[in-house]
């Protein structure tokens, strides 16, 4: 697949590299153009040797030109990827204007655009880049995220690039280019986020999880060629382009969720913080405060987890564990009381595993483990969702 990866200049544009190498590793060819700002912040050297072609910038180079012209540029596209995509860049393509390289590869081209929008929550939400927005998307243009989290001015909301990985599985999924991923044609289900419990109509039990672990899972699977069937908690995410989400609140709609999709799922990855227990009855109009104390009965959940490894024809069946103390004990615990082929242990508590973008885990099997050191959740992701590829072959070929 052919992909010209515009470059504007947004911070995000630091990411660029990777999501070059992302795109090259699932076998397309990119052609890096830039703006003039983009330049402001990443090199063309890096962006030269990531993509293994010179890079575009100038609509009047004319060597450049007499290699491959841009209309020629525009026609070579497979799809056309911006990423980052500033407010400004979108308002110049809403425009219709082409006074630069890439936006005159906008007008010129038949192939899909999709661009990844990278910017301060509060121009994001602006009504002038919403307009935009909403014109680009009627006119069939693609707009991957943003999502919501911490941004680099320092505030938080929703503005931040999608990570590398969810736009190159998107990229993808929209030019319904096959993937050759070591998951190819896999069905792969996981659950994430939270869980809420109702104890009234206005009040829940839930916890800390933020989805973030399993939404970067969901990504990794399906950047490795995976059918993925996401099964969400309420969580604060930018829904993983291309990946099928199906949205629950509480344990037993998660459980419902997984079971309605189950049956011919290859890979079962439980990533969510799912209730153990909830109120044994939702009192129909809220509960008026009287007694110093309340007493609370609570009735145990479905194990969607243990449910699932114990199906007569299981999936391959991937467990987290979330501990604050006895981490590989209890983690180990957990694989034999529930039958699992695998499970991922981490801590969980202050400052580490609930709502952060980084992690630390060791993945344990019957007879073995493997420790990763603290880095992104996207790394993390990446990493074991390769370790469960090869361990699901490994049980595949013993089982054949
Ligand atoms: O979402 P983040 O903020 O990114 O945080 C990530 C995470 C810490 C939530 C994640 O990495 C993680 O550890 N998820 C599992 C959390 C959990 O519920 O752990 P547990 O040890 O209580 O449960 C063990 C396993 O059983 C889990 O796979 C869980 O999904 C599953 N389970 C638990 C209870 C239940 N009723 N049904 C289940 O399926």
């Amino acid at each position: 697949m052919n992909v010209v990866l515009g470059i504007s200049g947004g911070i995000a544009a630091y990411k660029a590299p990777d999501l070059v190498r992302r795109l090259r590793e699932r076998g397309a060819d990119v052609q890096i153009v830039t703006t003039a700002s983009a330049e402001e912040f990443v090199t063309s050297t890096a962006l030269q040797a990531v993509s293994g072609r010179p890079i575009r910038s100038n609509l009047w180079d004319k060597e450049a030109e007499a290699a491959m012209s841009h209309i020629e540029l525009a026609r070579w596209a497979d799809v056309v990827l911006i990423a980052p995509a500033t407010a400004e860049v979108m308002a110049r393509i809403v425009s219709g204007g082409a006074p630069d390289l890439l936006t005159t590869i906008c007008l010129a081209t038949e192939a899909p655009i999709a661009l990844a929008p990278a910017m301060n929550h509060v121009m994001w939400s602006n009504q002038a880049t919403q307009a935009n927005r909403d014109v680009l998307e009627k006119r069939g243009i693609h707009i991957l995220g943003p999502g919501i989290g911490s941004q680099a001015c320092g505030e938080t909301g929703a503005g931040r690039m999608l990570e590398p990985d969810a736009i190159a599985a998107a990229v993808f999924s929209l030019t319904g280019a096959q993937i050759d991923g070591l998951l190819k044609g896999r069905k792969v289900v996981i659950t994430a986020g939270p869980t809420r419990e109702a104890i009234d109509p206005v009040r829940y039990i839930t916890n800390r999880s933020s989805g973030k672990m399993g939404y970067a899972i969901a990504s990794a699977a399906a950047a490795q060629g995976a059918d993925v069937v996401l099964i969400s908690g309420p969580v604060n995410l930018a829904e993983p382009p291309g990946i099928e989400v199906i949205k629950v609140e509480s344990a037993q709609q998660m459980y419902e969720a997984t079971h309605n999709v189950i049956r011919d799922a290859d890979i079962f990855i439980a990533a969510a913080a799912v209730a153990d227990y909830r109120p044994a009855s939702v009192v129909a109009q809220k509960i008026k405060k009287k007694d110093e104390a309340m007493r609370l009965e609570l009735v145990r959940c479905p194990d969607i987890l243990a449910s699932v490894a114990a199906l007569p024809t299981a999936p391959f069946t991937v467990g987290f564990a979330a501990e604050t103390d006895k981490v590989i004990e209890y983690a180990r615990g957990k694989l034999e009381k529930k039958k699992l082929d695998l499970i991922i242990a981490n801590r969980v508590g202050d400052n580490c595993g609930f709502d952060r973008d980084d992690n630390t885990a060791t993945a344990l099997w019957q007879n073995g483990e493997q420790s990763f050191p603290t880095c992104s959740k996207s790394d993390l992701a990446r990493e074991l969702i390769e370790l469960v590829a090869q361990h699901f072959y490994a049980v595949r070929s013993a089982d054949t």
